[in-house]
C-alpha cells in the first residue's frame, strides 16, 4: 500500500495538514491452535502485510473514522463510547477507547483513516491488528507512548471481549502487538511468558492458502469449543489439582481420559493437550533446525483439529490435503480459528510455484472456485511508520 497515496486520500476526507502513520500487522499461527485460552503455549508470528492507520488530532471530543476497505465512516463521541452494531467495523476502534477511557487512559479528538491488506474473514486477524493499532495510536498521541506493550495488548482482548463480544483468547493481540521482525513467539498462555525464536527454515518457506471460505457460524462454534473444554476441566479438577487443561502432560491425560465419558468432551480436551506437546517440540525442532519434524507436527495438528476438535471443514481439508500430496510439501495445517479461512504450507523454496499452480487447480476442481495464496515475511510488531518527506 502507498502511504503517499493515503495520506492523500486522508486530506481529501479531512483537509491538508500533518498526518502521522501507524502500522499494524496481521498474524499467522505456525502451531498451538485452540489452545490459548486453555493456558498453552501458541507459537504465532507478525506477518508483513496489515492496516495502515493516519491521524491527526482534532483538539475536541469527537473521533472520525473512515476506511478504504468499507464506505461506511463513523463519528464517536468519546464521552458516550456505546456499542452499535449498524457501526459494523468502527466497533472494534471504539471498544479499545471505551476500555482505554474506562482504565485512566487519556483521549482526545482524531481524525482516522484505515486502510487494511489483511483479507477480511481470512482468518489472519484483521481485528486484532485494529485493535492494536487503535491502542498505540492513543497510548502515543496523548498517554507519552509509554504503556508497557503487553498491557495494550491486553486491554485490546478486553476490548474485543466485552464491547465487540466474541469471547477470544490472548494470542492474535499478543501477536501483533509484540511481533519481531523474522522472529516467531513461543507465547506461555498461562503466564504470558514468551521467547522469540527465529525462524530459519532453511530450503522452505511457508507459503499462507486462503480456502477463500468465509468463516461463517465461527464465533458460536468458537464459543461452543471453549464451552466443551471448560466442561472437560471441571470434570477433570474432581480427580487433580489443573488450573487449565493444558496443566497436563499427555501421559497424565492418558490416566485421566476416562472421567471423560462424553466423546464429544473427551476429544476437545485430548486435541488440547497433546497440541501443547506438539506446540513445545515444534519450537524445539524449528530451534534445532529439523525441518522436516516441524513439518509432520503441522500435519498432526491438522490431523487433531480435524478429528478431535472438529474445526476445519472441507474446504480447509481439501486444501491440506491436496497440498500434502504434492512434492515439496513436507506439512500443511489450517491456522487461526477454522471453518474456513487460511491454512499454511511448508514448502521448499524451488518448488513454491508449481505447489501453487497445482493446488490451486485441484482445490478449484474439488471446491468449485480458487483459493488464494501469500507469501509474506515475518514482520513488525503495532509502530509508529516515520516518513522521510511529508
Ligand atoms: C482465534 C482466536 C484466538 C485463538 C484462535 C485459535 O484466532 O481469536 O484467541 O483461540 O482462534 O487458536
Amino acid at each position: 500500500m502507498d502511504v503517499l497515496k493515503l495520506k492523500e486520500e486522508f486530506n481529501k476526507i479531512y483537509g491538508e495538514g500533518e498526518v502521522r502513520v501507524f502500522h499494524s500487522p496481521g498474524r499467522v499461527n505456525l502451531i498451538g491452535e485452540h489452545i490459548d485460552y486453555n493456558g498453552g503455549y501458541v507459537f504465532p508470528c507478525a506477518l508483513e502485510f496489515g492496516t495502515f492507520g493516519l491521524v491527526r488530532e482534532r483538539g475536541d471530543r469527537k473521533v472520525n473514522l473512515a476506511s478504504t476497505n468499507f464506505d461506511l465512516k463513523v463519528s464517536v463521541d468519546l464521552d458516550n463510547i456505546v456499542y452499535k452494531e449498524e457501526d459494523d467495523w468502527a466497533n472494534y476502534p471504539k471498544g479499545v477507547m471505551k476500555v482505554m477511557s474506562d482504565i485512566g487512559y487519556r483521549l482526545s479528538g482524531m481524525d482516522i483513516l484505515i486502510s487494511g491488506n489483511i483479507p477480511n474473514g481470512a482468518g489472519l486477524s484483521s481485528s486484532a491488528s485494529l485493535e492494536l493499532l487503535i491502542a498505540v495510536i492513543i497510548d502515543t498521541l496523548f498517554n507519552g507512548g509509554t504503556a508497557d506493550r503487553v498491557e495494550l495488548v491486553k486491554l485490546s482482548q478486553k476490548a474485543e471481549n466485552t464491547f465487540v463480544g466474541v469471547n477470544c483468547g490472548i494470542m492474535d493481540q499478543f501477536a501483533v502487538g509484540m511481533g519481531k521482525k523474522n522472529k516467531a513467539i513461543l507465547l506461555d498462555c498461562a503466564t504470558l511468558k514468551y521467547n522469540y525464536a527465529s525462524v530459519e527454515l532453511g530450503d522452505y518457506t511457508l507459503v499462507i492458502m486462503n480456502t477463500n471460505k468465509r468463516r461463517a457460524l465461527n464465533e458460536s462454534k468458537y464459543n461452543e469449543r471453549r464451552a466443551e473444554c471448560d466442561e472437560a476441566l471441571s470434570i477433570l479438577q474432581k480427580e487433580t489439582d489443573i488450573k487449565a487443561l493444558c496443566d497436563l502432560t499427555a501421559e497424565e491425560f492418558d490416566k485421566l481420559e476416562h472421567l471423560l465419558t462424553k466423546e464429544n468432551v473427551k476429544n476437545r480436551a485430548k486435541h488440547a493437550v497433546y497440541e501443547n506437546e506438539r506446540t513445545k517440540k515444534a519450537y524445539e525442532a524449528l530451534n534445532s533446525g529439523c525441518i522436516e519434524e516441524f513439518g509432520k507436527l503441522l500435519k498432526a495438528s491438522h490431523d487433531s483439529l480435524r478429528d478431535l476438535y472438529e474445526v476445519t471443514g472441507r474446504e480447509l481439508d481439501t486444501i491440506v490435503a491436496e497440498s500434502l500430496k504434492i512434492e515439496g510439501c513436507i506439512g500443511a495445517r489450517m491456522t487461526g480459528a477454522g471453518f474456513g479461512g487460511c491454512a499454511i504450507a511448508l514448502v521448499k523454496k524451488d518448488k513454491v510455484d508449481s505447489f501453487m499452480e497445482q493446488v490451486k487447480k485441484n482445490y478449484k476442481e474439488l471446491i468449485g472456485y480458487e483459493p488464494s495464496f501469500y507469501l509474506s515475511g515475518i514482520g513488525e510488531g503495532t509502530e509508529e511508520i516515520i516518513l522521510s518527506c511529508k
